[in-house]
């Protein structure tokens, strides 16, 4: 009995003292403050909770009122920092190269992922994407077919009468790349590989290990079915010594010249980080953009006269989009501009640290998750007003000269997203082909927060009876 007794005693010492330390993190210095919440989940639920797109987490605001703007806790089972701090979060960015994703996530990009392998691999990898998706890239590459797909999506839309953005958006992005991934893929290979991303959950980025049933599970499971197809399609195009698509000759083209040529797995796992990550975003905030645009009738008005301009220019008013018309489309991008300095309310600087910080009095450690939210878009000695949805600020020519610290939607430093033009590019393409129609979104559509954005009422926008611009005025 007394054995037994002694046995519980030293049970719950341990598991007091794993407590301890799990709330008391050893380190070299003075940790910032802030909880680690409860042991393994920490903080994560109240992190997670659903916000208004145009706020900043209650979870963080109520922190950086407590602690300051730079506070430490624990999220999806690991050691995290967030940070308010502008210089600080520019400093990390710059200094902190290891993505800041955690091992459960980490393993859905694969673990021989070139972005997140070595400094050498990524540097390539970085590189290649710049080829593909770089201005010159899409000049050559994307918009007509971007044009194409949003037009027919766009029109069968109009013959509905409604649509909803994120998922149009969402099938645009998809069928684009996938396009320029397999070449003249068959039809049928095509439909199914669209099909694959339906295996994927919607709100798979939470806090849940690879455990059947949960998200990352699914995801797991998906990605492997997504992988087979892709590689399936590659080794059969190699047998049959068919010709590859535009993005898989950049990838492959140095093989004919030797030297450091990337494997097919690498390859395919390359092209599968850009489909996850280019889905999430994108849409989302594409969607997001929509609602806003709708909500704020003169620049409705003003994008309308825009982009009725650019059909008004064309003879032939069904010709495609050319790389000029949308460079023309200067108001489009002072919305877009706009809409992503305000909705960005989730960290843009995602890193582990790799060695420690100093910020002031305190000391960040190595191999803690760093996320640093830009709190600079929301700063009223940068932005008149910040709160203001106001797309005539992108006027003021100094917007355009302070930018790298002053805007960072797109992140910053050594992992400054890659696919920022081709997302521009996909939202003003859309926004132009939505203004060819009377259209007006739901009351009830609501955008929040979940780390990712939501729309719990969907996101459809609805089309009017004499819809077509150009036909009825
Ligand atoms: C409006 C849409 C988008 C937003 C707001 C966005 C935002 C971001 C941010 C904030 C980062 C950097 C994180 C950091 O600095 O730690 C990032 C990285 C990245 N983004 Fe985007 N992104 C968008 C669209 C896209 C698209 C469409 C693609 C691909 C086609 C893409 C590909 C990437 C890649 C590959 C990285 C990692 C770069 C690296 O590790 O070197 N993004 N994105
Ligand atoms: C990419 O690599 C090629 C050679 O491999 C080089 O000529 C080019 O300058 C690089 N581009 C960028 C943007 O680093
Ligand atoms: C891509 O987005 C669509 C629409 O939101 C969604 O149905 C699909 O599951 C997404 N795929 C992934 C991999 O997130
Ligand atoms: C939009 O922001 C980018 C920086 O991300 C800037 O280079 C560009 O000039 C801005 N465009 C407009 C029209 O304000």
């Amino acid at each position: 009995m007394l054995e037994v007794y002694e046995l519980l005693i030293v049970i719950v010492s341990l598991i007091g003292l794993w407590i301890y330390q799990w709330r008391n993190p050893k380190t070299n210095g003075k940790l910032p403050p802030g909880s680690m919440g409860f042991p393994i989940i920490g903080e994560t639920l109240e992190f997670m909770k659903p916000h208004d797109v145009l706020q900043f987490p209650t979870f963080v605001k109520e922190r950086v009122l407590r602690y300051g703007p730079v506070f430490r806790t624990s999220l999806f089972g690991g050691k995290a920092i967030i940070s308010m701090d502008v210089e600080l979060n520019v400093e990390i960015a710059k200094a902190s190269h290891v993505p800041g994703i955690t091992k459960s996530i980490a393993r859905l990009f694969g673990k021989n992922n070139l972005f997140i392998q070595s400094k050498e691999s990524h540097k390539h990898v970085r590189n290649l994407t710049f080829q593909l998706l770089g201005p010159q890239g899409l000049k050559l590459r994307m918009v007509q077919d971007v044009d194409h797909l949003a037009r027919t999506y766009m029109e069968e839309g109009a013959r509905n009468g409604f649509l909803d953005v994120k998922e149009t958006s969402s099938k645009i992005l998809i069928e684009c790349l996938a396009k320029k991934v397999m070449g003249e893929m068959e039809p049928e290979a095509a439909k199914e590989l669209t099909l694959c991303w339906r295996y994927f959950p919607r709100d798979w980025f939470q806090f849940s290990w690879n455990i059947p049933g949960t998200g990352v599970y699914q995801m797991v499971k998906a990605r492997k079915r997504m992988m087979k197809l892709i590689k399936e399609t590659v080794l059969k195009k190699r047998a049959s010594g068919e010709e590859f698509g535009e993005f898989f000759k950049i990838i492959f083209g140095e093989m004919e010249g030797k030297a450091e040529s990337m494997s097919v797995e690498n390859a395919i796992e390359y092209i599968y980080t850009f489909f996850l990550i280019a889905n999430e975003t994108t849409p989302g905030i594409l969607a997001a953009i929509v609602k806003l645009i709708s909500e704020h009738p003169k620049v409705m008005q003003e994008l309308q006269r825009e982009h009725d301009g650019i059909v008004r220019g064309k003879t032939d008013k069904e010709a495609s989009l050319t790389w000029e018309d949308y460079k023309s489309m200067t108001f489009t991008m002072m919305v877009i501009n706009e809409s992503l300095r305000i909705t960005s309310t989730a960290p843009t600087v995602l890193r582990i640290t790799e060695h420690e910080f100093k910020v002031g009095d305190y000391t960040i450690p190595a191999g803690w998750i760093f996320m640093g939210y830009p709190s600079v878009h929301f700063n009223p000695e940068k932005y008149d007003d910040p709160l203001a949805f106001n797309p005539w600020r992108w006027k003021r020519e100094e917007l355009g000269s302070i930018l790298s610290k002053t805007y960072i939607p797109f992140g910053a430093g050594s992992r400054l997203c890659l696919g920022a033009e081709f997302a521009k590019l996909q939202m003003a393409i859309f926004i132009h082909h939505l203004f060819r129609y009377r259209w007006s979104m739901k009351t009830e559509t609501t955008v929040l927060r979940r780390f990712m954005l939501m729309f719990p009422s969907g996101s459809d926008v609805q089309f009017s009876q004499d819809t077509k611009v150009e036909n009825s005025s």
